[in-house]
Parts: structure tokens; C-alpha cells; sequence
């Protein structure tokens, strides 16, 4: 009764085998563009003489975050696509859930974060640089990620404990924890309960953070009088609060729906949306209306062009 299976199968996000190909072309042009644009990031970040504050900190951690994030699930879904076996080993299932989820928790605190900056830079101007110094968010950016990597080792360890007789048919494209949970012969509700329970704890933490942050920031804007300032204010908060909105709104759907709904192939769209779409549209979102990162990677990009001419003539 005790079986553990040595590898799962994942069934992946379609069956078809005519739509294979579209799969893999279009998460392949994704996760490129995933990749370049969150690179570009943090090389910008770096090298920016005016991107060395708090926010851009902030901003190129998330796109770290977001990198390891897609490449912890779309390289194996793009393997997996194109080959006859859909199988991962059980230390590959165990490292993906582990990794998705510490990245996700991460991703979620530091968007918190990042709205509390905010709200300090724009409702407390006078008292930012000794409310949030580079050192500060060095050593709160350090905290988060190892109260993640450390949490997240807390779920890992219930649900690989485990025991999985069912079916090693993981009815999904990476392994996640409600999709496992269904394939184990043991009833798995007080595992469901610790996880919500903890889970909610981190979530409602940062979303409420969140929340409280941007609502303040509203307020504040709103009672700005001139329109050139409100407008000014509004456009670093409006690009904030897109990613906030795509990235709660997914989740909450994901892990807060009447449990009569549940559908593979809702959870599974649901799932594309912060596993592959989030991660690429981040680095856009956040460096489109933002003239100090546009301005960078022009320069960026210029001088790239011209060392590789200077080379080709060498
Ligand atoms: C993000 O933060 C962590 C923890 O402080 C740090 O180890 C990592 O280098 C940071 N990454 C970037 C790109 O800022």
C-alpha cells in the first residue's frame, strides 16, 4: 500500500498531438523573450548611474526571481513537448514543486515590499533615505528569500512524504501541490490544512502590505493639486500595480475557488498565466513607461552595437 513511484508522468497541457508543435513554439518564443528581458534588467540595473536605489534593487531581484522561476518549469514542459516520454524523475518533481513554490512566495513578499517603498517614497518623502537605505533592503531581500527557501523545504517534505499508489499521472504541465495531493491513496486533508493555513498566513501578510501600501499612495496622489504631479506619481504606481493585479488575481483564482469549480483544465490555464506569461511580462510592464530604465538600455544597446562593428572590422 506504502508504493512510492520512482518517476510521475506529466500529462502535460495538451494530449493532442497536432498541437505539440504550436506548444513548443510558442513557449520557446516566450521563455526567449522571458529570458532577454529580465537579463536586460538586471544588466541596466547594474550599470544605470541613477537605477541605483531601493526600487530598481527591488525591480532587479524581481527579475531574478522571475527568471529562475520560468526556468524552473518551462525548459522541462518545452522537453517534455517535444519528446515521446513524458515522464520527470521523483527528485526532479520534488526540486520543481520546491523551487516554484519558494520563487513564488519570494516573488510575492518582494512585491510588497516594493509597494511599501513606494508608499514611503510618495507619502513620506522627507524620512525615505533613512527609512529605506540600500543596505536596509540588502539585508530585508536576504531575509525573504530564506524565510522562502526555508518554508517552502516545510512543503516539500509534506508532499513527498506521501504515499502515491493511485497513479503517477500528474494531470498538469509542471509538478504543483493540488495536483499531487490527488494522486495519493492517503487522505490528504490535514496536509490541506496546514498548507492553506500557513500559506494564507505569507499570502494575507504581503497582499494586506500591498493593499495598504497602494491604497495610501491613492490617497496621497489624489490630494496632489497640480495634474503634472498626480500624473507623475500615478506613472510609476499604475505599472506597479498592473504586475500586483495579474499576479494576485491569478493566484486567488488558482487557490481560492469553491471547491464545486475545479477543473484540470482551468487550473492548468490558470497556471500558464503565473508560471510563463507573469515572468515575461514583468521586465515589460516595469521598464515601458520608465524613461530612466528606457534610457539606459538604449545606451546599453548603442554601445554593443558599436564594440561588435568595431570587432567585425578588427
Ligand atoms: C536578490 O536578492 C538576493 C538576496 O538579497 C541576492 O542574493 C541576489 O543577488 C539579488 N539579485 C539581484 C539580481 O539583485
Amino acid at each position: 500500500m506504502n508504493q512510492t513511484f520512482a518517476r510521475f508522468v506529466l500529462i502535460g497541457l495538451s494530449t493532442d498531438p497536432y498541437v505539440q508543435p504550436l506548444i513548443f513554439i510558442i513557449f520557446l518564443l516566450i521563455y526567449t523573450v522571458t529570458i532577454l528581458g529580465n537579463v536586460l534588467i538586471i544588466i541596466v540595473v547594474r550599470i544605470g548611474i541613477h537605477l541605483q536605489t531601493p526600487m530598481y534593487f527591488f525591480l532587479s531581484n524581481l527579475s531574478f526571481i522571475d527568471l529562475f522561476f520560468s526556468t524552473s518549469v518551462v525548459p522541462k514542459l518545452l522537453i517534455n513537448t517535444l519528446s515521446e516520454d513524458k515522464s520527470i524523475s521523483f527528485l526532479g518533481c520534488v526540486a520543481q514543486m520546491y523551487f516554484t513554490l519558494a520563487l513564488g512566495g519570494t516573488e510575492c513578499l518582494i512585491l510588497a515590499i516594493m509597494g511599501y517603498d513606494r508608499y514611503v517614497a510618495i507619502c513620506n518623502p522627507l524620512h525615505y533615505n533613512t527609512i529605506m537605505s540600500l543596505r536596509i533592503c540588502v539585508i530585508i531581500s536576504t531575509g525573504i528569500w530564506v524565510f522562502n527557501f526555508s518554508n517552502s523545504m516545510f512543503y516539500a517534505v509534506i508532499t513527498f512524504q506521501l504515499p502515491y499508489c493511485k497513479s503517477n499521472d500528474v494531470n498538469h504541465y509542471f509538478c504543483e501541490m493540488p495536483p499531487l495531493f490527488h494522486l495519493s491513496c492517503k487522505d490528504t486533508l490535514m496536509e490541506k490544512i496546514a498548507v492553506y493555513i500557513s500559506g494564507s498566513i505569507v499570502g494575507l501578510c504581503a497582499f494586506v502590505l500591498t493593499l495598504l501600501s497602494y491604497a495610501q499612495i491613492i490617497f496621497t496622489i489624489l490630494k496632489i493639486r497640480s495634474t503634472t504631479g498626480q500624473k507623475k506619481a500615478f506613472s510609476t504606481c499604475t505599472s506597479h500595480i498592473c504586475v500586483i493585479s495579474l499576479y494576485y488575481g491569478s493566484i486567488v483564482f488558482m487557490y481560492l475557488r469553491p471547491r464545486g469549480s475545479y477543473s484540470v483544465e482551468k487550473d492548468r490555464a490558470v497556471a500558464i498565466f503565473y508560471t510563463v506569461i507573469t515572468p515575461m511580462f514583468n521586465p515589460i510592464i516595469y521598464s515601458i513607461r520608465n524613461n530612466e530604465v528606457k534610457g539606459t538600455m538604449k545606451k546599453l544597446l548603442k554601445k554593443e552595437l558599436q564594440t561588435s562593428v568595431i570587432k567585425i572590422r578588427i
